[in-house]
This record gives C-alpha cells, structure tokens and sequence, in this order.
C-alpha cells in the first residue's frame, strides 16, 4: 500500500469523526502544505510516512482550528496568499465578485482604470485585480493594523507595491482626495448581523478577526450603507460599484442602492452556488 495514500486516509477518519465538513480535501491540503506543493501535486512527492507536524496540524484542524491558519496559505483565483490569525481568510464565493469586477474593468473603455477595495482584509481582490485587470491602478484600505501587515507582506511577496497602495484607514471617510474620480469600487465588507451570532459556525466565530464579521450591526447592513456612501462619494459619472452580502440579504441590499439617489442598472448577482451574494451598480452619468 503506498504509505502517502494510507496516512491521508487515516488522516480522513480521523477528520471526519470530528466532524469537519471536508475532511478529505482537508487531509491532502495539509499533506500538501507539509510538503511545500500544492494538492494537485501531491503525486509528485516521494511515497514516505509524514513528520510529526502533519499529524500537529490535523490534531489542530480536529479542534476546530481554521484549515489555512494551520497552512499559513489561503488560494484565491490565480493566487496563493498568505494568511493566519489576524485575518480575513479570503472565500471562494468573493472569488465571483472579484472576477466580475475583472470582466467590468477589462471591458471599460478608460486607459488605466482606478478602482478601490474597500476593507481589503488579505488584499486578495485588490491583488487578483491587479494581476489580471493589467492596466488597473487599485487603493486598497483597510482599517484593522492586523490585518494591514498581512495585506502588506502579500502586495509585497507578488511585487505590487506600484500596481497597489494600502491605506490604514476608516473606508467611511478614506481617500477624499479621489473623490469623483473612481471607475470602479469594490468591497466585501462585514455583513452578519448580530442577532445572528450563535448561529455562527464556532471555527468562523472564534477565529476570523470580529472587524471582519462583525461591523453590520443588528441588521448586518451598516458596513454596506458605508460603502454605498463612500462608493458614491468616490466614484465618476458612470463609475461602477460591486459589494458583497450574505445569501439571505439580496433583496435589503437591491434596496440600500435603489433607494439612494444616483444609481443605475442596480442588479443581484449569484456565486457559484447560484445564491443570492452580491450587488452591483452604476452611478448616473448625468
Ligand atoms: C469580510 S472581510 C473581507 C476581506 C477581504 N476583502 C476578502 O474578501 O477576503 C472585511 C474586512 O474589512 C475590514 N473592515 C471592516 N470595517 C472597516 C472599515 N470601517 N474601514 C476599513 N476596513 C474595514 C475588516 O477589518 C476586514 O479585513
């Protein structure tokens, strides 16, 4: 029997015992992060028993510690990032968003588009924009120090510094000095309300950082009506906004830009598992 194949699937019932959604994905990506290669590539590593880290990380994985703040990695369209404690760790659902504001800006008939990410967490929109929206120019704010070294070092470790600048900053009042002139803002800020907060899985709740879950109020909404502001305050004529909700807030968040004077073309969008999970608009040109 190959010795990788039969530790992993140890690994699996080990995980699955403990109740862990994915325990097999689990157990190949902490494999493969012991080994330095990404899951797909597991195949290509020498069938030999794993050191005692692999089998620290999944005891940690069995008390409900996060999977990539036990890697140190989070994957997120073309990227690996580097995330931990202190963190947002970046969702595959944001990853629709992200390319929709992509396919916006590749489309834009504006030479170097600006856009800013409102409440960046990791950079991995801002990032993702950069690297595939090339001529994109991305601001980048965020408001939490913790999260701001983690946003650093990743801007950093892709060589971005020139293609995006972070700013420590309250996105309720930041970057006046661009007022107007913006093409495209984007956000996925925090949205759960907090009546919700027992119903909060205890592997989000005790470990994403509470600015990231947790500046919606009661309702879940105050964080995006900020946004709507500022995305109004920041963007040109005809400029385009895009903010992220949860699956059961579609229709309040249609209304918190459909209410407010200026927008057009207000729309809901669908994740990849066809739920209701962010909304864009246009501000009028005239
Ligand atoms: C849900 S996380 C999203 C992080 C990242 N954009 C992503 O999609 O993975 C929300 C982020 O917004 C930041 N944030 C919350 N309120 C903010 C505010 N008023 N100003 C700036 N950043 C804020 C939090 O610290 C957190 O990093």
């Amino acid at each position: 029997m190959n010795l990788l194949l039969d530790e992993i699937a140890r690994a699996t019932a080990r995980l699955a015992e403990a109740g862990v959604a994915s325990p097999r994905a689990d157990a190949e990506e902490l494999a493969a992060a012991v080994h330095g290669v990404k899951r797909s590539e597991l195949h290509t590593v020498a069938d030999a028993a794993f050191d005692a880290r692999y089998w620290e990380g999944i005891a940690r994985r069995e008390a409900g510690e996060p999977l990539q703040h036990i890697t140190g990695r989070a994957f997120f369209r073309y990227l690996e990032l580097r995330v931990g404690p202190g963190v947002f760790v970046p969702r595959p659902e944001t990853e629709v968003m992200a390319g929709w504001a992509i396919d916006t800006l590749r489309a834009m008939d504006v030479n170097d588009p600006l856009v800013v990410d409102l409440g960046t967490g990791s950079a991995a929109i801002a990032l993702s924009i950069a690297q595939e929206a090339p001529r994109a120019r991305v601001h980048a704010v965020e408001k939490d120090p913790k999260a701001f070294v983690h946003a650093t070092r990743n801007i950093d470790a892709l060589d971005e510094r020139g293609r995006v600048r972070l700013h420590l900053d309250d996105f309720a009042t930041a970057l006046a000095e661009l007022d107007g002139t913006v093409d495209l803002v984007i956000s996925n800020p925090p949205y759960i309300p907090m009546s919700e907060w027992e119903y909060v899985p205890p592997d989000v709740r005790d470990h994403d950082p509470a600015d990231a879950l947790w500046g919606g109020g009661d309702d879940g909404l105050d964080a995006i009506r900020a946004v709507e502001r500022t995305a109004r305050r920041l963007l040109r004529p005809g400029g385009y906004v895009a903010v992220e909700h949860s699956d059961l807030q579609g229709n309040e968040v249609y209304w918190v830009f459909a209410e407010e004077h200026g927008w057009r073309d207000v729309r809901n969008r669908r994740d990849l598992t066809d739920r209701d999970r962010f909304v864009t608009a246009r501000l009028a040109a005239d």
